[in-house]
């Protein structure tokens, strides 16, 4: 593990016991997003970066109880909160994982992948869609997205912590390019002052 990964890493750890304080999700934008994403009953999601998992209920609507979320975060005091706020006997269909994104194997492929106010902190970026595209279905998507301009998040970032403040968000165009080179096609992508996202499929198998 490099020790930029390493401080980054103890950063998120560090930041678990007042996320949810400090953090204003927006539900609004949040119904946007996911409304661009359209998920269906029995889906099944792995959320990346889940921290204390803020996405949980708006995914769990759309998946419904045939569906499953891997809710996933490297920062153990991140998932151990969210377990707090989603305990398996009431939440039998989320399961939470305390790994690398870059490490995980899954035998099931995801019909979506989230990425939300996450791609920003993933090291290397080709890896991020190289190994998303393994973990997919074929037709399935992969969404990256924030609940603020692409602006204010390089803004607030360069404003932070030293461990965060080089985890610089790429422009909808850069990111397609990337997405393009390892199998998806753009379906949906938008910033503007208040949100970014981009939606993308996988094209090939
Ligand atoms: C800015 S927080 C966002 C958390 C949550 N998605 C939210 O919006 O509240 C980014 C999260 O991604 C996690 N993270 C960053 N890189 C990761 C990686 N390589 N594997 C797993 N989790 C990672 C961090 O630990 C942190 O909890």
């Amino acid at each position: 593990m490099s020790s930029r990964h390493h401080r980054r890493k103890t950063f998120f750890e560090d930041c678990a016991v007042s996320w949810d304080i400090i953090c204003n999700h927006d539900e609004a934008k949040l119904e946007e997003i996911f409304k661009v994403l359209s998920l269906k009953k029995g889906d099944r999601v792995l959320d990346v970066g889940t921290g204390t998992g803020i996405l949980i209920p708006h995914i769990l609507k759309r998946i419904g109880s045939e569906g499953k979320i891997v809710a996933l975060d490297y920062a153990e005091n991140m998932i151990r909160k969210a377990m707090e706020k989603f305990p398996q006997k009431e939440y039998p269909n989320v399961n939470f994982v305390i790994e690398n994104f870059f490490e995980i194997a899954s035998k099931e492929p995801f019909d979506s992948i989230i990425c939300y106010s996450c791609f920003p902190h993933l090291e290397d970026k080709k890896h991020f869609f190289q190994k998303s595209f393994n973990l997919l279905k074929w037709d399935g998507t992969l969404l990256i997205a924030h609940s603020s301009s692409r602006a204010e998040i390089n803004e607030m970032h360069a404003r932070k912590h030293g461990a965060v403040r080089y985890n610089f968000l790429h422009s909808l165009e850069e990111i397609k390019a990337l997405g393009e080179q390892y199998g998806f096609a753009v379906l949906a992508k938008k910033n503007d002052e208040k949100i970014f996202y981009i939606l993308m499929k996988k094209t090939k198998k």
